[in-house]
């Protein structure tokens, strides 16, 4: 199948505005469906008190921007979004009809097996792969003008990735060049597998697979290995972070799916660190974020001046400018969230409805369609399992305190200060238990316990493979330095993409070696 084959879209033909909402346009297969790790709201919202949810979720907005210093950088948020979208992909259009979530189809499989990477690998997704049978690496298109191989292929004038029916990872410019990384990461461990004796440590526990199944299986197993000891540090509040070590995993295969709790509210935090406007690099200093969703969704080549220059998006690579870090994890989402486009809006579900528009009313009002405990219930099952203390739980006048914005006013106006939604009390905690900086205790459960059990319950992730003290092996790095890749910027090394544009890296060049030191 080429990507000629693949029929046009449905709804391309379908005026903006006509869409039904209750119709799926997904032809991809479910891959599983999704589970409760609490009991259902004693009182549920009824859908004649959405107004309030309304109000809420509008009030959840900064005027000035948040910006934090000790916030996780920037790249981790779109880090955060990039393995959100490998666990979860609920198509339920927001107006319903909502099924029990053990009804309620899960497009992703719930395992961090990078599936919205591959797609069908190469015999379902051939239009993503070339080279030789057995051996396929991914296709990388080239930035415009000067051709740097920083961006995803486009063909028959869309952009190729993945299954092309979830295109969630073209949201905004910065995640689609966080994917392309993937691609090349893909690419270097089918070249190093076949190159680098240094992987022989490695290769007999990969299986007996083709070389691509060994270099997808490499891939996975580094990515879970960087969202464990790279990732989660940096968003969950540090008590849960030392919890950690005296959990008791999950036995491998065990089945596992994921809640709703997670999908519909905890790991919706990310919303939150989403900032007003990035610099890229010294030719573009300050981008809205409302630009980068357009362009990302473009089927057009990047632009050379919109290549992320990874060193501002984390610690420890060349950067012409200051790194940057995240908005605080806090009630207030960023303005641009609060009026995405219909292009944004349908990436999830092509079909449905482009209203509301505003996020933070979106994630509230279909939480409480979904039937999600409040945030009140879900700490206290935590109290009761003993993983977060009596005294970690908010109060109704915590909850009602304006911090950072009127919703917590908003919220007390409404009567829902002993009745949170679960998203809101989320934030909330990460604000004033969290400092803005991590989640707070509960979220923090959340995250992890999905996150973790997800690790854990995949037959064939590292953990189950290697065992949680895997010692990763030595890749030859472009300076020809033998490193194991362990971080985030260890994949964007690889890859040779910590290079900055030429007048960029003049720019660094010149920091690092003031005229006379040279
Ligand atoms: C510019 C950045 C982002 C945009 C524009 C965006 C947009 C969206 C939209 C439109 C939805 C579907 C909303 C609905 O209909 O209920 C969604 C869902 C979601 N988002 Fe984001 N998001 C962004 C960043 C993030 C980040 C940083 C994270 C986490 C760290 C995240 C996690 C999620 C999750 C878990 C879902 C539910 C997915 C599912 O189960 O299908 N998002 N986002």
């Amino acid at each position: 199948m080429s990507v000629a084959d693949i029929a046009p879209e449905e709804s391309a033909s379908r005026p903006a505005g006509a869409a039904c909402s209750h119709a799926r346009e997904m032809r991809a297969s479910p891959k599983g469906h999704y589970s409760r790790l609490f009991a259902k709201p004693v009182a549920p919202i009824s859908s004649n008190e959405e107004s309030k949810l309304i109000e809420l979720g509008n009030s959840m907005c900064y005027e000035v921007e948040r910006e934090g210093t000790l916030t996780p950088r920037i790249g981790y948020t779109y880090f955060g979004q990039f393995l959100g979208h490998d666990l979860t992909h609920d198509t339920t259009p927001l107006a319903g009809p909502y099924a029990e979530p053990e009804k309620t189809s899960n497009f992703r499989t719930a395992a961090f097996d990078l599936d919205h990477v591959y797609g069908g690998g190469p015999t379902g997704s051939p239009y993503l792969y070339e080279g030789e049978e057995g051996g396929e690496t991914f296709k990388v298109g080239a930035t415009t003008p000067t051709g740097y191989r920083r961006d995803l292929p486009i063909g028959h004038g869309r952009v190729l990735i993945g299954d092309l029916q979830d295109t969630r990872n073209l949201d905004n410019l910065l995640l689609r060049q966080l994917h392309v990384l993937f691609l090349k990461f893909h690419n270097e461990a089918i070249r190093q597998l076949q190159t680098n004796p240094a992987m022989e440590s490695v290769t007999h526990s990969l299986g007996a697979g083709t070389l691509f199944e060994r270099a997808r299986r490499l891939v996975c197993w580094h990515y879970q290995w960087i969202i464990r000891h790279d990732y989660l540090p940096r968003v969950l509040h540090n008590d849960v972070w030392h919890f950690q070590a005296h959990r008791s995993a999950r036995k491998p295969g065990s089945g596992f799916s994921v809640p709703i709790e997670f999908s519909l509210a905890a790991f919706r935090f990310g919303h939150s660190m989403v900032r007003n406007a990035y610099r890229l690099n010294c030719r573009t200093k300050r981008v809205l974020i409302e630009e980068l969703m357009a362009l990302g969704q473009k089927a057009e080549p990047i632009a050379d001046d919109y290549l992320v220059e990874w060193g501002t998006f984390f610690d420890g690579l060349p950067t012409s400018g200051p790194q940057a870090s995240s908005a605080f994890i806090d009630t207030s989402v960023s303005c641009a969230m609060h009026g995405l486009s219909p292009g944004t809006i349908r990436l999830a579900n092509k079909l449905e409805s482009i209203d509301p528009s505003n996020l933070p009313v979106r994630t509230l009002v279909r939480g409480a369609r979904a039937q999600l405990p409040s945030g009140q219930e879900a700490a206290e099952a935590l109290v009761a399992q003993g993983r977060i203390k009596s005294k970690d739980r908010l109060t109704s006048s915590q909850l009602r305190s304006d911090t950072c914005n009127r919703s917590g006013s908003v919220l007390s106006k409404n009567g829902l200060e002993q009745n949170t939604p679960l998203f809101y009390y989320i934030l909330k905690e990460a604000e004033l238990k969290g400092e803005g900086l991590t989640l707070g205790p509960a979220g923090s459960h959340i995250v992890s316990e999905v996150v973790q059990s997800a690790l854990e319950a995949d037959p064939d992730g590292y953990l189950a493979v290697m065992g949680p003290k895997w010692e990763l092996p030595e890749w030859r790095f472009p300076n020809g330095s033998l490193r194991q890749v362990n971080s985030l910027i260890g994949i964007v090394r690889l890859v040779g993409d910590e290079k900055l544009l030429p007048e960029c890296e003049a720019h660094w060049r010149r920091f690092q070696f003031p005229p006379g030191l040279v």
